[in-house]
Parts: C-alpha cells; structure tokens; sequence
C-alpha cells in the first residue's frame, strides 16, 4: 500500500487516480489547507474505486503513528507542502515549520516501521537561475527563496538519512512547471486566493474572471523577450510518480530527477496556445518584471528516461485544452 500525503492537492489528486489506475492500493492524507475535500468524490467517480482517504497534518506525529498502525505502508510519496513563493518570504517560519518539520515527522514513523521507500517532491527551483540550459541533475543548487530552500533542505535530510541507514530508497523527483488537467476536466488545479502562476491566471482571464493577464516583462534574454519555462501536462507528471514507486518497490536504488518535457516555451507562446483552444484573443498587458524571476530555463529530461522509462507526451496544445476544460466545466473550481 502507498501512502500519499498532500493527496488532495492538484498534483497528488491526479497521482493518486493514475496509482490507482496502476493497480496500487492507496491510502491518502490531507489536512486541506490548500485542497478541497469535494475532490475525493471526484476521484472515486474517475477511478470506479472507494477510496480510503484521513484528514490530518503530517505535522502531527501521533495522527501519522495511527496511519501507519492502521495500513500495511510498503511507501511513500510526499506531496504535502506549502509552495507559495511570495508567501515564504513573507512568513518563512511556517515554510520551515510545515515543510521541513512535516518531513521529519513523517520519516521517524516511517523509520520506526521499517517503511524506507520515499518518493519526494522537489522543484526545479532547486536550481534557482540556473547558469545553462537544458539543466541537467548535477547543476548547481542555488534556490533563490525560502520555500526553494525547504525544498533543498529536504533533499539534504534524505541524503543523510541514506547514508546513515542503507535500506533507505528516495526518488527526488524535480518538476518543471506543471500545469493542465485531468482529460476528463473533473479534477484540476484550484489554488486558494488568487494564483501567482501563469496557467491558472490565464485560465481565469478566458473565463473572463479576470479582466486581462499582466506578462511580466518583455525584455528578457529570450527569443521573443517574455520568460520561457519547460511546462509539463500534470497527467505526465503524475505518471512518472508512478514510475518512480514501481522502480524503488522493485528494489532499484534511490534516484534523483528532472521531470520536464525538455521543451521551453514563452508566456507569449502560452497565450497564444490557450488562445487557439478558446478560439478569441486573450487579453494582456506587459508591465514590469516580477521580482525573483528569471528569463529561461527548461530541463534536461533524459536521465529520467533512461532510469525510469519515462517521458512527457503530452505538448502545450493539450495542456492548455485540458485546462481551459476544468476551467470551463468548474468557473468556480470544486465549489462550482
Ligand atoms: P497543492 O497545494 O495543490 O497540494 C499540496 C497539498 O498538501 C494540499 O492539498 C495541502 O492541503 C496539503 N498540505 C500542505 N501542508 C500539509 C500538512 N502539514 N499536512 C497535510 N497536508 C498538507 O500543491 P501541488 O501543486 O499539488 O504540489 C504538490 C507538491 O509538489 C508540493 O510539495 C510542491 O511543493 C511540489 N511542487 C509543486 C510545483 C507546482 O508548480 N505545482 C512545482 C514543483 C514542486
Ligand atoms: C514560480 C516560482 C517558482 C516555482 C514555480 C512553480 C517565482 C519567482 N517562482 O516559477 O519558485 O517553483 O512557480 O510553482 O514565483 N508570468 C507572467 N504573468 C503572470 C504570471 C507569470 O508573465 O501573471 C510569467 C513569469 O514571469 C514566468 C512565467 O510566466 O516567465 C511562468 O511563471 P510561473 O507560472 O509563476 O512559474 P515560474 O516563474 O517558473
């Protein structure tokens, strides 16, 4: 059985459909500070399955102990986080505390029930600006914000945990920028407040939730001067989880890596894209740059590959017609 923290989360709810999709018994946890409990129905009417599901913090070490007594734990895949950047530098102390505090929490259960396969959420932001791209594993790790910094952190904890005790097995996964939706347009991306990233504020301009989308900057280093990213459908994202925990289950040894398409595009690319499933323009004002961005990078995906069998397959087009559906069917996302 796996144990999925963060489960109703945008990630987590469509890695737990493809796990089940997969075969994987699956137990979830949330506490929803940034998910919505309607999810749950959701997914048990996309997977056909009932779903086993508790409410409860990962930073809390008695309610992680039932779980663990509860459920026969085989491994684990950590998506329960904060992650909003502005956020960490305004309140870092609940970045630190939620983030790395809920990581240990849950590996001294885990470690007390001789559970030690993990599949940790990590960032491409990691690799803050990074000096090339594409960027491969080895660049330098440099994360420019607090929450990039709980995410390097992390990583550092589960190394050493490695080396202190052999039996351990980790997949850090890097992840690129995620966006899109489940196919279905049943489960999405459905931040509290108002987003910061690009998909789902451009998501709310087409449905005419927001009156135009501000492109920060059309000066940068790139070939049309607005920032380009490696955007990364979520069902693919998803399913390289599902690579990941097939590949430590099966005894392979820890990995760390990207998971991107290797493809960059611009914010105008991403216009336009959304623009051609919509079918009518979409309103936008260049302003100034967004403090802390960077101009480009895009990843180097091979490595994930070549040890996990895994590639993106989905491009921009779908991407952005899978989430102008959940846009469309949900204005409102789950409280539609
Ligand atoms: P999300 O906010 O939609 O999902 C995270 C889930 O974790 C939410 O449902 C939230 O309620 C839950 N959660 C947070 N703290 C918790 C706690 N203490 N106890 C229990 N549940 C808790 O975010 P997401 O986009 O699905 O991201 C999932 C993971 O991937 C996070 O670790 C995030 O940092 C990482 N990540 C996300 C992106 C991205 O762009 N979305 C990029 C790189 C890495
Ligand atoms: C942001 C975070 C990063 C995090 C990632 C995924 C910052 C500085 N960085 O990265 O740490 O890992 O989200 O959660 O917040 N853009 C606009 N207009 C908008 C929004 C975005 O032009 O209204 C542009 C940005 O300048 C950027 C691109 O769109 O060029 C993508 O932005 P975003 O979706 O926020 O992702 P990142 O900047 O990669």
């Amino acid at each position: 059985m796996i144990l999925l923290t963060g489960a109703t989360g945008y990630i987590g709810s469509h890695t737990w459909l493809e796990l089940l999709q997969a075969g994987q018994r699956v137990i979830g946890i949330d506490n929803f500070i940034n998910s919505s409990p309607k999810v749950l129905a959701r997914l048990e009417k996309l997977s056909g399955k009932k779903l086993e599901f508790l409410q409860g913090d990962v930073c809390d070490p008695v309610f992680l102990e039932s779980v663990f007594q509860s459920f026969p734990i085989k491994g684990v895949v950590h998506f329960a986080s904060l992650k909003a950047v502005g956020e960490s530098y305004s309140n870092p102390l609940l970045y630190y505390e939620n983030n790395i505090s809920g990581l240990i929490a849950l590996l001294q259960v885990m470690q007390k029930h001789s559970c030690h396969h993990f599949v940790f959420s990590s960032s491409a932001c990691v690799y803050g600006d990074p000096d090339v791209s594409p960027v491969k594993e080895d660049a330098d790790l440099k994360p420019e914000n607090p929450y990039g910094q709980t995410k390097l952190m992390s990583e550092q904890i589960l190394r050493d945990l490695e080396k202190s005790d052999s039996k351990w097995r980790v997949a850090y996964l890097r992840y690129f920028n995620p966006i899109g939706a489940h196919e279905s347009g049943m489960i999405g991306e459905d931040p509290n407040g108002i987003p910061n990233n690009l998909s789902p504020l451009v998501a709310r301009v087409a449905a005419g939730r927001m009156e135009e989308l501000k492109v920060y900057g059309n000066d940068w280093e790139t070939p049309d001067g607005t920032g380009v990213r490696d955007y990364i459908h979520v069902v693919d994202l998803a399913r390289g989880h599902v690579k990941a925990v097939e590949h430590l289950l099966s005894g392979k040894p820890s990995l760390t890596v990207n998971l991107g398409t290797g493809v960059g595009y611009s914010v105008m690319d991403v216009i336009r894209a959304y623009e051609k499933v919509i079918g009518r323009p979409i309103p936008y004002r260049v302003t100034d740059r967004r403090p802390g961005d960077v101009a480009l990078y895009y990843a180097d995906p091979s490595l994930a590959r070549d040890l996990l069998g895994w590639c993106a397959e989905r491009n921009l087009e779908q991407m952005c017609a899978d989430s102008w559906r959940w846009q469309s069917q949900n204005p409102m996302g789950y409280e539609s």
